[in-house]
């Protein structure tokens, strides 16, 4: 059979549209003797009779896996090279009570960038100290709670946002740790990164500005330094763009250390995953290995001490945790310019669960998950049900070519940046996550209903 000529050039024809590729499904996904989707042995059916669709389907043990696994690499190669390492898991990829309270137990901090997410990491019980504050217009009753409470660290994004800091900490009578965010210039994203003077966007200082604001957080008696902070994207497959960052912020570390102490350095997260088959993002072991490599070498070259250094991964620990399970509605065969035939497959949720396709064309895949079948492959396109052409989940995968309403299908890789993202377009509840672990599933985020919905609109209050 050959290939459909609608496919785009990175996707081949299938042997098996069955195949769950292992560098794209979590690591306890199969299927099972009778060819059904099982993750952390529970039947995708058993998910979905229990639980209805959309529904998330975190894989607990591959979650907190990667969570241990990056920070056990980063402790040994940092360990290798005399300093030590931080890993903060950044919240904004998903957060929950559950999720926040693995991290802690794997031994991470935790990255908020919202009153919101605060309040998550502190209801899960985590030390203040181990929490991070981000974001470039933290609102003043954020910074006041973030301080109150002890935060371990807050990354100053600009100028204003120092006095904003070191009053809160004079007012709680606190000396408040502090990052800076600097933008370096550098943006990178799959296998390319790009250098620039100064990088045209909203985060950080730029670097020439930066040795004048450490000097401004060092005139405050309520603030500690922390050191620099860069983050250069998402989605990163290689390490020459945090190479790059690192020997950009190297210098200027060198320089701050002449003024006072400069422990740690924060290189950011954006560590890529697999969304489809065939990728290949750096293990995190080599990833470790070679961040180790870049700060022991910039550190010799310039006569100082290794720094601690501190990273923020966020997709990398829970992205491939997590597939959506959809159930199949409607289907049509599209002839497109008159050659050849396209499947849209339409499924009961869509970008208000997975928003990523339409915000910036990402693509995933899809496989049937209620059973194998041995018909041959189709070029399908997997829908939502918004109402927006552009509400696309799969853009183009081959599934077997009797799909068909009421299949249940699954798309994995989802844990990052998918119900984070969630919304309530056309009035959809968001979808429940439940977490899967040695045959049993439950809910760790309860699916909104009708009821939730109608609940914050004022309307039935209100006089007519
Ligand atoms: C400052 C900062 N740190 C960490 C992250 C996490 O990135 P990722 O989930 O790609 O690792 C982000 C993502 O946007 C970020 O903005």
């Amino acid at each position: 059979m050959p290939a459909n000529p609608l496919a785009p050039s990175w996707l081949p024809l299938p042997d098996d549209a069955n195949d769950l590729a292992r560098e794209v499904w979590s690591h306890n996904a199969h299927r099972d003797d009778s060819g059904q989707l099982e993750i952390a042995g529970v039947a995708a059916s058993a998910i979905v009779e229990q639980f209805g669709t959309p529904v998330f389907v975190l894989d607990e043990a591959d979650a907190r896996g990667r969570a241990a696994a990056i920070k056990a690499s980063f402790d040994r190669e940092f360990a290798a090279v005399g300093s030590s390492a931080k890993v903060y898991y950044a919240g904004k990829a998903f957060l929950s009570i559950q999720v926040a309270r693995w991290m802690l137990d794997a031994g991470l901090n935790i990255d908020v960038c919202s009153g919101g997410e605060l309040a998550v990491a502190l209801a899960a019980g985590a030390d203040p100290a181990r929490l991070g504050l981000h974001g470039n217009n933290k609102s003043l009753a954020e910074i006041d709670r973030s301080v109150a409470v002890g935060i371990g660290a807050i990354v100053i994004d600009s100028l204003i946002e120092i006095e904003r800091v070191a009053d809160a900490a004079s007012r709680h009578g606190r000396v408040q740790p502090v990052r800076l965010r600097i933008n370096s210039g550098v943006h990178a994203h799959t296998h390319e990164f790009l250098a620039t003077a100064r990088e045209d966007q909203k985060f950080g200082i730029p670097l020439a500005e930066a040795a004048a604001a450490v000097a401004q957080i060092r005139s405050h008696a309520s603030l500690s330094f922390l050191g620099l902070h860069s983050h250069i994207g998402s989605q990163i497959f290689e390490s020459d763009g945090f190479a790059e960052a690192a020997s950009r912020l190297f210098a200027l570390h060198a320089e701050l250390l002449e003024g006072g102490p400069v422990p740690e350095l924060n290189l950011g997260g954006g560590f890529g995953i697999a969304y489809v088959a065939g990728e290949t993002p750096l293990p995190v072991d080599e990833i470790a290995a070679r961040f180790a490599r870049i700060v022991a070498s910039g550190a010799a070259k310039l006569g100082i001490p290794v720094p601690v250094v501190a990273i923020e991964p966020g997709r990398a620990i829970i992205g491939p945790s997590t597939a959506t399970l959809y159930t199949v509605g409607t289907i049509k065969d599209v002839l497109v310019d008159g050659t050849a035939t396209r499947k849209y497959v339409s499924i009961d949720g869509g970008m208000s669960d997975n928003v990523r396709p339409a915000l910036y064309g990402a693509d995933y895949t899809v496989r049937i998950a209620n059973r194998a079948s041995s018909a041959e492959p189709a070029l399908i396109r997997l829908a939502g049900k918004h109402c927006e052409s552009g509400d696309i989940v799969v853009h183009a995968d081959y599934l077997p070519g009797d799909v068909t309403p009421g299949d249940i299908v699954a798309v994995p890789a989802t844990g990052a940046y998918c119900w984070s993202l969630a919304s309530n377009y056309n009035y959809l509840g968001r979808p429940p996550v439940v977490a899967v672990r040695d045959g049993v599933a439950r809910v760790i985020v309860r699916g909104e209903t009708e009821a939730d919905l109608l609940s914050r609109d004022a309307g039935l209050e209100a006089t007519p």
